[in-house]
Order: C-alpha cells, then sequence, then structure tokens
C-alpha cells in the first residue's frame, strides 16, 4: 500500500496504459482522479472501484478542462501527491514535407501542450506535499525515427524535454517530475489513430498484438501493466532520488537493429563479411 492516503491524478485514464496505471495506484490505496473524454470507459472503471476511483470528464487539448479537473482533486484532501500526464493518440500522420499547420498544431496540442498544462494546473496544488511526483508519458518515439509519424516523433520528444525544465523549475517545491519511455504496448492506440472501421477494429488490435509479441528482444508483447509498474515506481518514494529523467520501458526495442538480438537477421557487418569472402574468392557480389 504503497499510495495509502495519497491523491492521484490520471489522464488517459478510460484505457490502455492509463487505465493500468489508474487500477495500479488504486490497488495500492491512492484515490484516484481518472481523466478522460470517453464517459463511458471513465464512468465504468470508477463504478468497479469501491469509491477509489473518481471519474472526471477531462478533454487535454482544452486548458480549463485539465484546471479544473486538478481543482477537483486538490479539494478532495487539500493537494495532489501524484500526476501521471498520459492521454494522447497518434496525432496527423502526415510526412513533414506535406503536413498543414493546423495538424502540426493539433498534434501538438494532444501530446505536448497537455502535458505542459497538466504540470502547470497541477504544480500549485502540489508544493509541499511529501514526495509530489509528477510522470509523463513520452515515447520511444522520442528518441528517435521510425516509430511514429514526425509531430508525434517531435511532441514526444517535448515531453521529454519538458520532464527535465519542469524538474529544475519545480525542485525548489520537492516535486519531483520524470518521464516513461514506453515500448510497442498492446493497447487500443493503433487502430483508435489508424482509419481501421469499427468492426474490424478486433480484427486490426490481434495482428498488432501478434506484430508486437515478435518487435524486440523480450519475447513477449508488452502490456500496459509493465508501464503501470513504472509509473507507480516513479510516484513512489522508492525513486526519491530520480527527477528530470525518463524509464525506458521498451523490452528492448530500442537496443538496435534487429540482427544484432536476432540470428535470423543478416546484418550490416555480416553482409560485409559476405563480400570481403566474395571479393577474395575473385567475384565480388
Ligand atoms: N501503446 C503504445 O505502444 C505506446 C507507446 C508509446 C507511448 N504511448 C503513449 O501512451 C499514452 C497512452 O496511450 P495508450 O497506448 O494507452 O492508448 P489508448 O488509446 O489505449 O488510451 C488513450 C486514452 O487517452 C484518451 N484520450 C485521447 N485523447 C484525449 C483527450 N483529448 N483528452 C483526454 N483523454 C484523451 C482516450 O480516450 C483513451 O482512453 C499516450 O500518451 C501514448 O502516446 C503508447
Amino acid at each position: 500500500m504503497r499510495f495509502a492516503g495519497k491523491v492521484a491524478v490520471v489522464t488517459g485514464a478510460a484505457s490502455g496504459i492509463g487505465k493500468a496505471a489508474v487500477l495500479k495506484l488504486a490497488g495500492e490505496g491512492a484515490h484516484v482522479f481518472a481523466a478522460d473524454i470517453d464517459e463511458a470507459g471513465g464512468r465504468a472503471l470508477a463504478e468497479q472501484s469501491n469509491g477509489k476511483i473518481s471519474f472526471i470528464r477531462c478533454d487535454v487539448t482544452v486548458p480549463a478542462d485539465i484546471e479544473a479537473l486538478m481543482n477537483a482533486a486538490a479539494a478532495k484532501a487539500g493537494g495532489i501527491d501524484i500526476v501521471f500526464n498520459n492521454a494522447a493518440a497518434g496525432g496527423d500522420r502526415a510526412p513533414i514535407d506535406e503536413i498543414t499547420p493546423e495538424g502540426w498544431d493539433r498534434t501538438m496540442d494532444l501530446v505536448l501542450k497537455s502535458v505542459a498544462m497538466g504540470i502547470r494546473y497541477a504544480a500549485p496544488h502540489m508544493k509541499g506535499r511529501k514526495g509530489a511526483s509528477i510522470v509523463n508519458t513520452a515515447s520511444v518515439a522520442a528518441l528517435g525515427a521510425g516509430y511514429s509519424p514526425i509531430a508525434y516523433a517531435v511532441a514526444k520528444a517535448g515531453v521529454l524535454h519538458l520532464s527535465k525544465v519542469a524538474a529544475t523549475d519545480l525542485a525548489q517545491y520537492g516535486i519531483r517530475v520524470n518521464a516513461i519511455c514506453p515500448g510497442f504496448i498492446n493497447t487500443n492506440i493503433f487502430t483508435a489513430s489508424l482509419d481501421v472501421p469499427g468492426e474490424l477494429k478486433t480484427q486490426a488490435n490481434a495482428v498488432i498484438a501478434e506484430m508486437s509479441a515478435n518487435a524486440q528482444p523480450v519475447a513477449r508483447g508488452g502490456q500496459p501493466e509493465d508501464i503501470a509498474n513504472a509509473v507507480a515506481y516513479l510516484a513512489s518514494e522508492e525513486s526519491s532520488f530520480m527527477t528530470g529523467t525518463h524509464l525506458l520501458v521498451d523490452g528492448g526495442l530500442t537496443i538496435g537493429q534487429r540482427h544484432a538480438w536476432d540470428k535470423e537477421t543478416p546484418g550490416i557487418f555480416d553482409a560485409l563479411l559476405a563480400m570481403e569472402e566474395a571479393t577474395k574468392a575473385g567475384s565480388p557480389a
């Protein structure tokens, strides 16, 4: 019961990573304010919680919604102890030579500004709370190309840097700020972000689950609970010497090229050796 008596706020709480974090924090004693635009999902979560979870409708692209969420959570016990700024979706999928200014702004609002405003409106309620901790969801997409569309990747890189710099602003108040970079996690985000018709979503999710099991050195798909465990760690006193940094929870996805861990896949080095052999034999490939 690491969070007994604590008040926590989680955004994007009705599904996937957010939902798993809500259940983890509430399961270890916190009262959790679960925020989402999905009212049916959020209410269902609260109803099964024996009063440990309160659902609040909040669109994280609307700063007034975030302010109202943080005020409501703070009213419960005179402040907020834990905030998990997690809500997002895939954003605009256009490449850099095609994206519109509107698509770029929409993605930044949803993925980056939402986190900045989450910190902005939570921090005044966290000052002086012992063990106050803010955790933000970034992504492996913040660390390199090829994991997501460009606007999302840039916004997530912004979440990483925001987490560092906000940690310095808030250190004087005893508030820690960290980020998590999830790898390929089995949630609805992919089908929510792709144009997949409703009736095909279950089928598409099954294909994604199969892909995710083989995407990284750890031979299983990433689960929302893998990230919720990291959230709980960063929210708890066990990580009290960590601030302004991130945890990479990706099953090894970002270690490097696939051939480094999948010996069936030829690597660049193997190709060079083969070329050397072929050259020595007088027949360059
Ligand atoms: N699943 C992955 O592989 C993965 C990898 C890296 C990062 N992430 C990040 O993890 C976080 C959670 O995503 P997930 O995978 O659990 O997806 P998900 O689609 O299962 O859950 C996202 C939740 O956010 C909510 N949401 C969307 N827009 C919102 C808004 N404007 N205001 C409030 N709530 C909103 C949705 O209703 C949904 O409940 C996101 O920040 C995502 O970018 C996911």
